[in-house]
């Protein structure tokens, strides 16, 4: 299968994984608002070997989004192989004529004939637009506790063994995304144990564990991350809130790109920014626009706009009547109340 990621130009602009927000509406807004590659929120191995419906949700997508990464979470190597396995099994359905498809099944994408133009890429089957991602960076308790995310990047081993099973098994390309370090673990050791494994990219946040959400990148390890896998694609990732940000971390790292995270919430357009490497003016009507087209695509896959509050509060952000509008936002659960309030 077509390797994406090899088509994408340096610097590649990545919506970074995000639990809880980047579901398939705000992938494809970000997808338009100029993001290269965008990815999903984590998936459970377990879920998905148990066959959960929820989890398995979270496999939809609109082919519009793509390049679409689907990041996984997991302990068990053997899990992530068959989760592999059954998103193979998944992604082989949307390969099939129509006709050959089950009408029924939950999983298809919504509007995909299974070949289409992608903005941005050249046009082919949509699976060739798909990625799989590990997790080796959440450092979220309910995943942690369990061995999964930032603490899977403490055990060497057992890492190796998760991404050469999901090489092994995947039709995808494979992709990680790790912090600076964890414990005694650094960023650079972790690469240097996998190198030779045939994933294609990694994303780092340039942040430890113990730093959690804030401080200081680490430029120097993503640079030297990058000299040591100069074949792989590397994403730098962490703090990055404007254009300057983005241009002084590619500068200092001379990584392939950037992944965007908290940065773009209630503020996409900041990947067009980056991508034209020019400061875009939002005007109140461009910002009104955005958020309608926002909610409307929320709406596709939602009956309200109650979970879409979480990102609707964000627009306001520096606005000077913004903590009125945010407090009328949050009891706005349908988009003839949210045109009424903006
Ligand atoms: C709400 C939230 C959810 C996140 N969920 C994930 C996740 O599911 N998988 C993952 O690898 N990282 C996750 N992250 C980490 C981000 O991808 C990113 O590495 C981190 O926020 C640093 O980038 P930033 O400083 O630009 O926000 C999450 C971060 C936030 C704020």
């Amino acid at each position: 299968m077509k390797n994406f990621w090899l088509s994408l130009k340096p610097p590649i602009i990545a919506l970074a994984p995000m639990a809880g927000y980047t579901d398939s509406a705000f992938r494809l807004l970000c997808r338009e608002s100029g993001a290269d590659v965008v990815y999903s929120e984590m998936i459970s191995v377990d879920g998905l070997c148990h066959h959960n419906r929820k989890t398995l949700a979270m496999l939809k997508f609109n082919p519009k989004e793509c390049p679409l990464v689907f990041q996984l979470f997991g302990t068990d190597p053997n899990k992530f192989a068959t989760a592999t396995r059954i998103i193979n099994r998944i992604i082989t359905s949307y390969q099939l004529p129509a006709r050959h498809r089950k009408t029924t099944c939950p999983l298809m994408p919504e509007h995909s004939n299974g070949r289409r133009g992608l903005r941005g890429v050249a046009s082919g089957p949509v699976t060739s637009y798909l990625g799989l991602d590990i997790n080796f960076g959440c450092p979220a308790p309910k995943v942690a506790k369990n061995g999964a995310g930032a603490a899977l990047m403490n055990e060497l081993d057992k890492s190796y063994e998760i991404i050469k099973s999901v090489c092994a098994n995947s039709r995808l390309p494979v992709s990680l995304k790790i912090r600076a370090g964890v414990k005694n673990i650094s960023a650079l050791e972790f690469i240097k144990k996998v190198k030779d494994l045939p994933w294609t990219a990694v994303m780092i946040h340039g942040r430890t564990l113990k730093q959690g959400f804030a401080g200081e990148i680490d430029y120097e390890l993503i640079k030297k991350i990058k000299a040591l896998v100069p074949d792989k694609i590397v994403l730098a990732n962490g703090g990055l809130n404007s254009l300057e940000d983005a241009k002084n971390i590619l500068t200092k790292t001379g990584a392939d790109g950037l992944g965007l995270a908290r940065g773009v919430i209630g503020n996409p357009w900041l990947l067009e920014e980056i991508k034209k490497n020019k400061i875009i003016p939002i005007s109140d009507a461009i910002r009104r626009r955005i958020i309608l087209h926002h909610a409307k695509l929320f709406l596709k896959d939602n009956p309200n706009l109650i979970p879409l509050r979480k990102h609707l509060v964000h627009y306001f952000k520096g606005q000077k009547n913004a903590s009125e509008l945010r407090q009328k936002i949050i009891h706005a659960a349908t988009l003839i109340e949210l045109k009424n309030i903006l």
